[in-house]
Formats: structure tokens, sequence, C-alpha cells
């Protein structure tokens, strides 16, 4: 079945659970996730309608002005998550576990807790089947996860660059695999990101989770772009990006294109995506 074609809400007016975007892959209703780091922007994109939030730990890189993710530490993201919660009581905030902050699983209890402690709804981490035994044990105690495959930036020198991820058969299998196995522990959403279109597409066909996509296509439940891309601040944009503010003329603006083109299906087009 077709996802619907909905307009972007100019306001949310109730708060946004994993309820709400379980109901919404189940209806066929793209929903819209920004990563961002401040208190305004975050009550912007409530005004614009975007449905979760993500204080990602991309914040090295757009706000620190780190080369990677890898220096993040848990105080920056308490900071973040602190302050998008301040500006927006409507969408669903997820927070970044950063680099090493979930290794093993009583790091990852702990520090998934400050998280949430901070503000968050609910915590990402990145990474596939050895993250079962995590995403199982803070589900089962109250913390909703969501999980991260494809390019998942902490692993950037494991890969040799920030490069697509699933392109050979053997490794678009394991991803596949990794997303059964993490949707089975209890994770209840999936960002997946540089991945191929058609990776995407039978991931998201094959877990009960909504899925997020970043460079990964039109066929995921939803999409996430950075703040940073979507204004233009980007020095050297990754080709899966768009600058909203170009043509929309001012930051509320560029939010709510973004939204829309995102629910009626005009966002990502072939050009932003990896086959
Ligand atoms: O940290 C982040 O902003 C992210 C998105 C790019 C998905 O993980």
């Amino acid at each position: 079945m077709p996802y619907a074609t909905v307009q972007a809400d100019s306001g949310l007016s109730k708060p946004v659970t994993i309820l709400t975007l379980r109901k919404m892959k189940a209806e066929k209703v793209k929903f819209v996730s920004v990563a961002l780091y401040d208190a305004p922007l975050a009550a912007m994109a409530q005004k614009c309608g975007v449905e979760v939030l993500l204080v990602g730990d991309s914040l090295g890189m757009t706000v620190l002005g780190y080369d990677s993710t890898i220096p993040v530490t848990m105080e920056q993201m308490i900071y973040h998550v602190e302050a998008v919660r301040r500006g927006n009581s409507k969408s669903l905030i997820m927070g970044d576990l950063p680099f090493m902050s979930y290794a093993t699983t009583e790091q990852a209890m702990v520090n998934a807790t400050r998280i949430m402690r901070a503000g968050a709804h609910m915590v990402k981490m990145e990474g596939g089947a050895w993250l079962a035994d995590s995403v199982r044990m803070l589900s089962e105690r109250g913390i909703p996860v969501c999980a991260h495959l494809g390019l998942t930036p902490q692993s950037v020198n494991k890969f040799g660059g920030f490069r697509v991820q699933g392109r050979e058969a053997e490794q678009a299998e394991q991803i596949l695999a990794d997303a059964k196995i993490l949707d089975q522990a209890g994770a209840d959403l999936l960002v997946l990101e540089c991945v191929p279109t058609e990776l995407a597409e039978r991931i998201t066909a094959a877990v009960s989770m909504p899925t997020i996509g970043i460079g990964a296509g039109q066929g995921t439940d939803a999409q996430v772009l950075v703040i940073n891309d979507i204004l233009g601040l980007t020095e050297k944009p990754p080709k899966f990006s768009k600058n909203f503010l170009v043509e929309a003329g001012d930051i509320p603006g560029a939010l709510h294109k973004y939204a829309n083109d995102v629910k009626t299906g005009v966002f990502p087009g072939p050009e932003h995506t990896f086959g």
C-alpha cells in the first residue's frame, strides 16, 4: 500500500508518543524528524508539526566544531537534551547516547537513565545485533530505544570514512538481519542512514517498528535531516540533504516546507538517494 499524501500540521496539538508513530506506520502516514540542539529551534519545530526531535550527537560536528561525533560527552548530550526539552512540549524527543557510553549493558542502563532524566522520551544507540541485550534490558525497564543502522557515524574509523553501507549483497543481508533482531529485542524506532533505497524498503517492510531514513530513499516511514543542512549552514552538504531555507526565505518557512515535502512525498527526490 502506498503512503498517504497529507499536508504537515501547522502545529502539534497533542504530545507525540511511540504509539502515535506506530499508528502512523500502520496507516501509512509519514512522520517528520529533525536533529536539532536548542530551545528556540525546538519551539519552532513544534509549531511546524515536526513529530520527532533528535538531539543527535551530530552536535559534535554541527555545533561544537569537531570533525566527527567521537569526542561528544554525556555532559554535552545532557546539556542539549535539557535545552530542547525546555523549548518543546509536544514532539517526541530522542537523545543520542554518545560514543562508548553504551559499550556494556550496565553502561547503557546508567547513561540512558541520565538522558531520560534530562528530558528525553527515548534514547538512540548505534549498532547491530550486539546491542540486542541492551535494547531488551532498557525496553523491559521502561526506556524506549531507537536503533541506528547503516552508516553509524560513531564507527567512522571502522568504516574508513562516511560511506554508504549495504551496497554489497552480504552486507545488505547483515543489516536486514540486525534490524530484525533489534525489532525482536524491543526497539521502538530505527534510523537507517545512507543505505540503498531498496534495502531501506525491505527493512521497513520486515520490521514492526517505524523506520526513519536519512539518505535511505522514499520507502521509510519517516525522514530525518540535520537542522544545519535544512538551513544551509553546512559548508559541504551531504548528497542526501537539502537547503530548504533558499526556497522558503525564513526559518519557520524552511521547517514547514521540509515537513510538508516529506509528508507529501516530494522529499527526498532521486537526487538525494543511493542505489
Ligand atoms: O546524530 C544525529 O544527528 C543522527 C542523525 C544524522 C540521524 O544520528
